[in-house]
């Protein structure tokens, strides 16, 4: 079915309320572009192409778009949603029958919502099948029209509502799908004769009903907040709330326990074992993989880059960055891995750190298996540490400790050569 549509993502508005140097689309949810998650959808549905309406900064969107195979349609002058659309067409000929219109900043929306609309607009034969929501407060919302048979014959835009249309409730997501053919007649017609002064992709419903057309809606129930628009950074936040909790609740479905979800930031696409507990105040960044029956945390902060063994133990106030923990490795207090390929069953005391940066390079330091490192050992990166060497609590290692070695002091040294 999905193959007879074509996804347009409208991306060109300038997010002016983000106060931003970067192209509102691209601000993160969780660490992902809230326009990757759009196109996700869009991947997900396998529509038959993606187009992505850009307007300027658009070379800032390009490597997200060539990593998604999605096309990009330049509008130059953002002269409302009717005219994005307008761009696009060139692009379309030969293509699917069907239009769906998505927005680059409603990152919240669900693929089976989108299957839903989608079926009803291929069953129903619909000129158009609009994806409506009822809200307490709909302000600045388009504002859906229904004669007396509940037939839809008009999307009117807040700016433009009478006092009678304002009280209206049920609201346009944005979300429609569309015939191609009728939308863009329709298109045609539209004239920016309104209080934005803007060409209204809205007004393609009213024409197309005044036509005879038919035009059906389906209503989100549930999961309302899948529509929201992100306008500012405080919708940001909101809906980076929604993504997190949405984040912590799969992977609590796959088998993580996680105590205290309120006080717990993980990434999108962080991949974490069965079994393994995140424990409160921790932040898990992205590119994370965690194993089975780990302790993460609390307090604790895991970094791009972190791979982290079944059974591993990371304590409280632990920072690891572009590093794997072996196997049943404990690291339980105050301690900082940058750059570290530690083995297994290595014991990190208490305030070991690694002294991975030397002004100008990140240094990599090597702990093998079974390794004792002392509490408050430093690794002057690059260093080496053998299988099962021992450093004394305090030691400043600032050369190779060989396997089976004990070393003490500031520069560490061989035990054994103190006694001489
Ligand atoms: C739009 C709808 C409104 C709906 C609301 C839902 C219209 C006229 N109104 O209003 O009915 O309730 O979304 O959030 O469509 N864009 C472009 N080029 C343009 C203008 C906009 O690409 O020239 C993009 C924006 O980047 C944005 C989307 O289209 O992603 C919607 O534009 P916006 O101006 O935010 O529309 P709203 O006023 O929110
Ligand atoms: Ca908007």
């Amino acid at each position: 079915m999905n193959k007879n549509f074509v996804g347009i993502i409208l991306a060109a508005g300038e997010g002016t309320r983000m106060k931003s140097a970067i192209p509102k689309v691209l601000h993160p949810l969780c660490a992902r572009p809230m326009l990757a998650y759009v196109l996700d959808l869009a991947k997900k549905l396998k529509l038959s192409k993606t187009l992505v309406v850009v307007g300027n900064k658009k070379e800032l969107l390009k490597g997200l778009l060539d990593e998604y195979q999605a096309k990009a349609v330049y509008q130059a002058e953002r002269l409302g949603t009717a005219d994005a659309l307008k761009r696009a067409q060139g692009a379309l000929r030969g293509s699917s029958g069907n239009i769906l219109v998505l927005y680059g900043d409603q990152p919240l929306l669900q693929a089976k919502t989108l299957k839903e609309l989608m079926q009803k607009h291929l069953a129903s034969c619909a000129s158009a099948t609009i994806l409506t929501v009822s809200m307490e407060d709909p302000l600045g919302y388009g504002r859906i029209v229904r004669d007396n048979y509940a037939r839809v014959t008009a999307i009117i835009e807040d700016k433009d509502a009478t006092n009678e249309q304002k009280n209206i409730k049920e609201v346009n997501t944005g979300i429609i799908c569309f015939k191609k053919n009728d939308l863009f007649k329709a298109i045609a017609k539209i004239r920016p004769d309104n209080a934005k002064r803007e060409y209204y992709l809205t007004d393609a419903i009213k024409i197309m009903a005044e036509g005879g057309l038919r035009i059906e809606s389906l209503s989100i129930v549930g999961d309302m907040e899948q529509a929201q628009g992100i306008n500012s950074r405080q919708d940001l936040a909101q809906a980076q709330k929604i993504m997190r909790l949405r984040i912590l609740d799969n992977l609590m479905a796959s088998g993580v326990s996680i105590i205290d979800p309120q006080s717990t930031h993980i990434d999108y696409d962080c991949k974490i074992g069965q079994d393994s507990i995140i424990y409160p105040f921790t932040v898990i960044e992205k590119d994370v993989i965690i194993g089975k029956f780990c302790r993460i945390g609390p307090f604790c902060h895991l970094r791009p880059g972190t791979r982290i063994e079944d059974r591993a133990i990371i304590g409280n106030f632990t920072e690891v960055v572009r590093s794997r923990i072996g196997k049943e490795t404990l690291m339980k207090h105050f301690s900082y891995m940058g750059d570290a390929a530690v083995g297994r069953n290595v014991n990190i005391g208490c305030g070991v750190v690694t002294a991975n940066f030397d002004g100008k390079n990140k240094l990599k330091t090597v702990i093998n298996d079974s390794a004792f490192i002392g509490a408050d050992t430093i690794l002057r990166a690059p260093v080496k540490i053998g299988r099962k060497a021992v450093t004394g609590a305090g030691s400043v290692i600032t050369r190779e400790v060989k396997a089976g070695e004990v070393v003490a002091g500031v520069p560490a040294r061989p035990l054994n050569k103190f006694a001489q």
